[in-house]
């Protein structure tokens, strides 16, 4: 049986559901041979090589060779909807796995938009979209990194929600102690770093005016083993769980960790506020008295010590006029300065 797959495969930004197929039937352990690939998947011999070109284009460790087949140059964990689902289910979420979209945030906005329940949670393999903070693309590497969205509907209005970003910042990085990564550290207001660089971002968005009860949908990058060519292509020092840990972790027993933590701190949020968080939040501030610059959307909004958050998640700089409450822009250090 010819599939309509039978086609050659030109759009390497579009993961298909027969690409990841073929490569869960992957192992580190040994070679599979595309004539069984084929057999297997009722696929063509040039299809299954179509989509191991495509794989490879998008540094996913395909080994092949010839006479023997194909086989994965590092042990990749895929995300596993029932998995996910079993464990995730108990605590009300309701998740859904894609092998690619544009952007978890867009995806789930949208649906949010058109009704979707509290808790859906939407993860992706693979966006060819994905957004970062202040207009930034967010990359990932297919099968090294955690990508999702959740969609949390909050009593409180979005006036209310501004220790968000911390607050999930302080439930990621406890959900990493939990894991084994100790030292994970916060930069104001939602990166997650080890000391090698930059682990994960945070991108949240709210729907519903200041004084409704609002609802956030929090995308969450996280790098769990990324490609040396996305590694090299990244302008700031990135940091992966791998590095972290000392062996490539399972992304979904990951995934689960976090969200769990994540459940019990947006719960706690909701009802208390950021205050039960910003002890801490404050004892992971990965600049804490350290000279700072922050950039505002305009250019540089000011430049002093960086010290604690106030109780609504706002940054606090001691300048030469005093502490200054910061709330939106880019934290950097000031090199040299003391
Ligand atoms: C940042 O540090 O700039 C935030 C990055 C957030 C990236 C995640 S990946 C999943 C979700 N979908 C997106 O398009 N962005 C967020």
């Amino acid at each position: 049986m010819l599939a309509a797959l039978d086609i050659p495969i030109e759009d390497t930004s579009v993961i298909s559901t027969e690409l990841l197929s073929v490569l869960r039937r992957l192992t580190h352990e040994g070679f599979t041979s595309g004539q069984e690939l084929a057999r297997e998947f009722g696929w063509s011999r040039t299809t299954i090589h179509s989509l191991i070109r495509q794989a490879v284009e998008l540094d996913v460790p395909v080994q092949a060779i010839r006479g023997r087949g194909y086989r994965l140059g590092r042990r990749v964990s895929w995300l596993e909807w029932d998995r996910l689902s079993d464990a995730l289910g108990t605590l009300g979420y309701r998740v859904q796995l894609l092998p690619c979209c544009d952007s978890t945030n867009s995806r789930l906005l949208q649906q949010a938009a058109e009704g979707a329940d509290h808790k859906s949670v939407l993860v992706t393999e693979w966006q060819h979209a994905g957004r970062g903070r202040r207009g930034r693309d967010w990359q990932g590497t297919l099968g090294g990194s955690l990508l999702f969205s959740v969609l949390w509907r909050f009593e409180r209005p979005a006036g209310q929600l501004s220790g968000l970003s911390l607050v999930t910042g302080v439930a990621l990085a406890l959900a990493l102690d939990g894991l084994g990564v100790g030292d994970a550290r916060l930069k104001w207001p939602n990166d997650i770093l080890l000391p090698a660089g930059k682990l994960g971002g945070i991108l949240i968005e709210l729907q519903g005016d200041m004084l409704e009860p609002a609802s956030a949908v929090i995308g969450i990058g996280l790098n769990v083993d990324l490609s040396e060519a996305l590694r090299s292509g990244v302008s700031q020092p990135v940091a992966t769980l791998a590095d972290g840990l000392g062996h490539v972790p399972d992304r979904n027993e990951v995934l689960v960790a976090l969200l769990q933590r994540l459940d019990a701190a947006l719960t706690q949020f909701d009802c208390e506020g950021f205050a039960p968080f910003k002890g801490e939040w404050e004892a992971r501030h990965a600049h804490r008295d350290q000279p700072v610059a922050i950039l505002g959307l305009a250019g540089r909004i000011c430049q002093g010590m960086a010290r604690g958050v106030d109780h609504d998640g706002a940054l606090l700089i001691e300048t030469d006029q005093g502490i200054r409450r910061i709330l939106s822009g880019e934290v950097s250090l000031r090199a040299g300065m003391a």
